[in-house]
């Protein structure tokens, strides 16, 4: 149920996709309906390159035969596709879930306009349900998260964190991190909260996307939601 909202949603963001554009590739389940139905589009003839977010996502789209550039030989990308894990009304996220936010916040940066497609249930009154996720340099890990958490304590959110695991081991990033996942309770100065940890030294992205969404896709039962800013 929630896989076929997803596909509603990717479905309705392929109707931003026009010839000749220069495309970014999200990462995760929703994401990865999108790559699929553009490399249907692209077999029928649309003729678009595209810069994938992660490993994951560049592995698919090598499968399914999109062709695949890089942000330097591109230079700015048109639009960008990806999912998100929380949405809030002011079109604010929490992404990170998947492990690529540093990637998916670069090309989203050097993008015209992101388009996010989620099911309905991502989006949320406020921020912060979902934990922050944190990309944090290997090199003293923990000390670097006790700032955070410290730094964060400074402007009113208390709360813990944990090191993310895979399989039992340490998850490590496309780009070699850690994330520490955080939970602060509600966020309710996304913008602040973004500024204050990426200041700390050792800090390398964090999952909150402020003032990057254009459009929201929010894939519901049998309907469809579109949000812009
Ligand atoms: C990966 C992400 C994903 O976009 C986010 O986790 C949503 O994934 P899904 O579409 O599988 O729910 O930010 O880093």
């Amino acid at each position: 149920m929630s896989q076929d909202k997803k596909i509603i949603a990717a479905e309705k963001a392929i109707e931003y996709v026009k010839n000749d554009m220069k495309i970014g590739l999200g990462t995760g389940s929703t994401a990865d309906e999108f790559t699929k139905i553009l490399s249907k589009k692209i077999i029928e003839g649309l003729d678009v390159i595209c810069v994938p977010t992660s490993k994951k996502t560049e592995k698919l789209a090598i499968e399914l035969s999109i062709p695949l550039s890089t942000l330097s030989e591109l230079g700015s990308l048109d639009l960008t596709v990806d999912g998100t894990d929380e949405v809030d009304s002011n079109l604010s996220l929490i992404k990170g879930g998947g492990g690529a936010l540093l990637r998916e916040k670069i090309i989203a940066y050097n993008s015209k306009s992101l388009i996010i497609i989620a099911d309905d249930s991502k989006k949320v009154k406020k921020l912060g349900d979902f934990k922050l996720p944190i990309e944090i340099s290997k090199f003293e890990h923990s000390t670097i998260n006790d700032k955070i958490l410290l730094k964060l304590e400074e402007i009113g959110y208390f709360g813990e964190s944990f090191i993310r695991k895979l399989n039992s081991k340490n998850f490590i990033t496309d780009g070699g991190n850690l994330i520490y996942d955080f939970s602060i309770g509600s966020i309710e100065e996304p913008y602040m909260v973004n500024q204050i940890v990426n200041s700390i030294p050792g800090v390398i992205e964090n999952g909150l996307f402020v003032d990057m969404a254009d459009v929201v896709i929010l894939g519901k039962k049998g309907d469809i939601e579109v949000i812009k800013r």
